[in-house]
């Protein structure tokens, strides 16, 4: 078996003039949380729509693995479990209710299977209630449930944690990990929140305005750079004899510290040069670029292009 879930090529959406997707190459490996980052309208829902045939694409091409490694564009959703944006049900009608009236219209799905998924994403207990008096919060775990019922490989999960508050938030990653580590799914999630890709992904794409503009591991993101965090007794003067430097470039970063791009030699030139000038030094030490100014970073270099 191919350690592929599952991979796209070139894969492209127009709707009329708009590029909602473009040229769009991805790939999810086998046992991969894989996370789907980008801002409001890059496109995620669109391609994860794409991918479950909801929405046909332009051009390009999807790939799932079938058996013996061989390749085919797979249409059928009874192999991947999915929830895109608010599931609906049957609001008068228990989520057990719903659950079997789903798992019928699958085709092939057991009573025992209903009960394992309502355990699973831990709604045994209210499983008799009728889904009008379910929060938000369970609703999403009912989604969850739906999309586990075919038993599927793959779970692709579009913002699961969107709209939930930090408790929800925090079961609902809980659950993803679960899916991951007992049942052996690949997770595909979308969303537009770093923390949570940082937390929970070991495999990043970033979009952006229909194009991928990275994939890879999330540590790439905040990979060591240049940056040093510089804390001196006098702010202004440190900044103004740095600012006149060669070779680096020094920001105010809130009240307290400097923030300066300098390689060895240069790091060393500036400690000099404020010790020299009579400021004292209380700290010089590398900055980790976070998640958020990577994707600043990467995103408006996208825009300069
Ligand atoms: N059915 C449609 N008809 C026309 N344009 C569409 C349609 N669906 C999506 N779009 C456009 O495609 C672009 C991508 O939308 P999409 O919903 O995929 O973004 P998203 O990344 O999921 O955003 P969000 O974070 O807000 O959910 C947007 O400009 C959107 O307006
Ligand atoms: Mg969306």
């Amino acid at each position: 078996m191919s350690d592929v879930a599952l991979q796209t090529e070139d894969l492209t959406k127009r709707f009329g003039r708009r590029m909602a997707v473009d040229r769009l190459t991805i790939r999810v490996d086998r046992g991969d949380i894989y996370g789907f980052l980008g801002p409001n309208g890059a496109g995620k829902s669109t391609t994860l729509r794409m991918l479950l045939g909801l929405v046909r694409p332009t051009s390009g091409l999807i790939k799932f693995p079938v058996q013996n490694s061989s390749w085919e564009y797979l249409r059928a959703r009874s192999r991947v479990g999915a929830i895109i944006e608010t599931p609906a049900f049957y609001e008068n009608l228990s989520a057990r209710r719903n659950l079997q009236l789903l798992a019928s219209l699958s085709g092939g799905v057991s009573k025992k299977r209903v009960e394992e998924v309502l355990e699973i994403v831990n709604l045994r207990e209210r499983a008799g209630d009728p889904v009008k008096v379910y929060s938000y919060g369970m609703r999403q775990r009912l989604g969850i449930a739906q999309a586990l019922l075919p038993t599927p490989q793959l779970i692709i999960l579009d913002e699961p944690t969107n709209g939930l508050d930090p408790q929800g938030i925090h079961e609902t990653r809980k659950l993803i990990r679960r899916l991951r580590h007992e049942f052996k799914l690949t997770v595909l999630l979308s969303s537009h929140l770093l923390t949570e890709i940082e937390q929970l992904c070991n495999r990043v794409g970033i979009i952006h305005e229909g194009r991928l503009l990275y994939e890879g591991g999330p540590e790439a993101l905040t990979a060591s750079t240049n940056l040093h965090k510089v804390r001196v007794d006098n702010l202004a003067g440190a900044f103004e004899l740095l600012s006149k430097e060669h070779g680096l470039s020094v920001s105010q970063n809130g009240a307290s510290f400097l923030r300066i791009d300098a390689d060895a030699e240069a790091l060393a030139r500036a400690n000099a040069l404020l010790v020299g000038n009579g400021i004292k030094v209380y700290e010089l030490s590398p900055a980790q670029e976070s998640l958020e100014e990577a994707f600043l970073r990467l995103t408006s270099r996208n825009e300069l292009n």
